[in-house]
């Protein structure tokens, strides 16, 4: 006789039981509280050894659940060494990113409702809030009204459903013959020397190819140069390939330069080129109005993208999306099987059409929530007071022998580096190196580093909400302390 089939156990509660949860959820929530305030205990950057994570935890899922107890004791023992403090208020490396108290209990409700916002239908209010939330963005920028946004994961996806639309404006048949049908000349992408990577990674994911992406000379405030992109479209129509783009950036990643949009603009214009603005942490800075003349042409671009959760404090993952014709980009990636159909038609959006995912999260709960919760007085207070810590880190520099702003802080990050008098720039590079690990390596503040015009730059990006003066005196102290310990 054969054996019977395994049977499911009874009185197994499915999930967590009611009163777990909230006994549970409770030590989580205080924990959590304890964390947001003391944050900066931590050491910023994780002291952990390559593998050191893994090794500390099971290398297989367990047959026999787990008790919850033990299941937070290791996140408490081996997870939580190997976390980089991104909320740490000296956190100054890349740009930084705060999940703001108010984003971290937006999570916490979204997870809860887990909706899967694909389709109106599927959660007519995460698409409604994200419509919504994106119109809140667009007025608190001052961009004109005929943009229309909606959410994406990060700034690479943004870029490359952008990329995406211009090339479906140029060749709307590319969608349907791929690559290999395709009878135009080679596409061509245009950006500044200083330009972000996922330009690049917009082109290779798209199949237009890094070798058609063109970098632009730069100024010598690391703007890019018009006169020399003009030269470069010239040479493609001459030589027979298609210009598509020009990605002009707004807070560019090494220094934050601004291209002369308003020029890139009129050229666009001339020749007929698709004009997409990267903003992604600069653009937070249009709530100021003493800024806005940064962002000058913005507004006639057909796409820009802004990250909330760059430097307006929106939990990662958050990023705006802001098209001129949000159809083109729709009619290049909608795909409606028959199980996806609905009887709203066009009186509602569907938000898989506007990229390459179907499923997507209610991002735009935390977005709504963390507009609401801060305002727009509440971000124009505390970008302000992150403008002025980055110049007064400046002045420090300016006032201190040795010391050299390597480029100009239109927002707030701040390019150096110690090069005493006489010494050889390539020493210079050496021992700017040592300072970073050194500083680094003290776990009181975390920078990053950068080359402009060859030469090794630290670079200190203030953007977390809970950045205090003393945080960054601190970083200034621990930087000229390990600067005279090293020369
Ligand atoms: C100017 C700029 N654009 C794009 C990006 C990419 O952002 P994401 O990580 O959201 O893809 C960055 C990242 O720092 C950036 O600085």
């Amino acid at each position: 006789m054969e054996d019977a089939p395994p049977q499911p156990s009874p009185g197994i509660p499915l999930d967590m039981s009611a009163e777990d949860f909230a006994h549970h959820f409770t030590a989580v929530t205080e924990w959590i509280t304890r964390y947001l305030a003391q944050a900066e205990l931590y050491p910023v950057l994780s002291r952990c050894h390559p593998g050191e994570v893994a090794s500390g935890l099971p290398d297989e899922a367990p047959d026999e659940p787990q008790d919850f107890e033990s299941i937070l004791d290791s996140f408490r023992r081996v997870i939580l060494p190997g976390i980089t403090h991104w909320n740490h208020p000296a956190f100054f490396a890349y740009f930084g990113i705060t999940g703001a108290a108010v984003g971290v209990m937006a999570e916490a409700l979204a997870a809860a409702l887990n909706v899967n916002a694909m389709l109106w239908r599927t959660s007519p209010a995460a698409t409604e809030l994200e419509e919504l939330s994106l119109q809140w963005l667009r007025q608190m920028f001052g961009l004109p009204d005929a943009f229309r946004g909606h959410l994406q994961d990060t700034a690479s996806t943004s870029t490359m459903v952008a990329l995406a639309g211009a090339r479906h404006a140029r060749d709307p048949d590319s969608r349907r013959l791929g690559l290999a049908g395709r009878q135009l000349a080679p596409l061509r992408l245009y950006c500044s020397a200083e330009a972000h990577s996922s330009v690049d990674r917009a082109a290779l994911t798209l199949g237009i190819g890094t070798d058609n992406v063109r970098r632009i000379e730069t100024d010598h405030r690391f703007r890019m140069k018009v006169d020399a992109l003009d030269v470069a479209v010239q040479e493609d129509l001459d030589a027979g390939a298609t210009p598509l783009c020009v990605v002009a950036t707004i807070g560019t990643t090494s220094t934050t330069s601004v291209d002369p949009v308003a020029e890139v603009a009129a050229l666009c214009r001339r020749y007929d080129l698709w004009l997409h603005v990267d903003a992604a942490y600069a653009g937070a800075a249009a709530v100021l109005p003493e800024m806005r003349h940064l962002m000058n042409g913005w507004g006639e671009a057909d796409s820009i993208v802004v990250n909330p959760h760059k430097w307006m404090f929106v939990p990662i993952d958050c990023s705006a999306l802001f098209l001129r014709d949000p159809a083109t980009v729709s009619r290049a990636f909608s795909v409606v099987p028959e199980y996806l159909r609905t009887p709203e038609g066009g009186a509602a959006t569907n938000l898989m059409d506007y990229g390459p995912a179907l499923g997507r999260r209610f991002r735009s709960l935390k977005l709504w929530m963390t507009l609401a919760y801060f305002g727009r007085e509440g971000y124009q207070d505390r970008l302000r007071r992150h403008v002025q810590l980055a110049r007064d880190f400046a002045g420090w520099l300016g006032a201190e022998a040795g010391w050299h702003l390597m480029a100009p802080v239109p927002f707030s990050t701040v390019c150096f580096r110690y090069s005493p008098e006489g010494m050889d720039p390539s020493a210079a590079d050496r021992l700017n190196e040592r300072i970073l690990e050194k500083v680094n390596a003290t776990g009181e503040a975390f920078l990053s580093a950068t080359r402009l015009n060859g030469r090794y730059v630290l670079r200190l990006a203030i953007g977390n909400v809970r950045t205090e003066s003393r945080h960054v005196e601190r970083a200034w102290h621990l930087l000229r302390s390990v600067a005279r310990d090293e020369s």
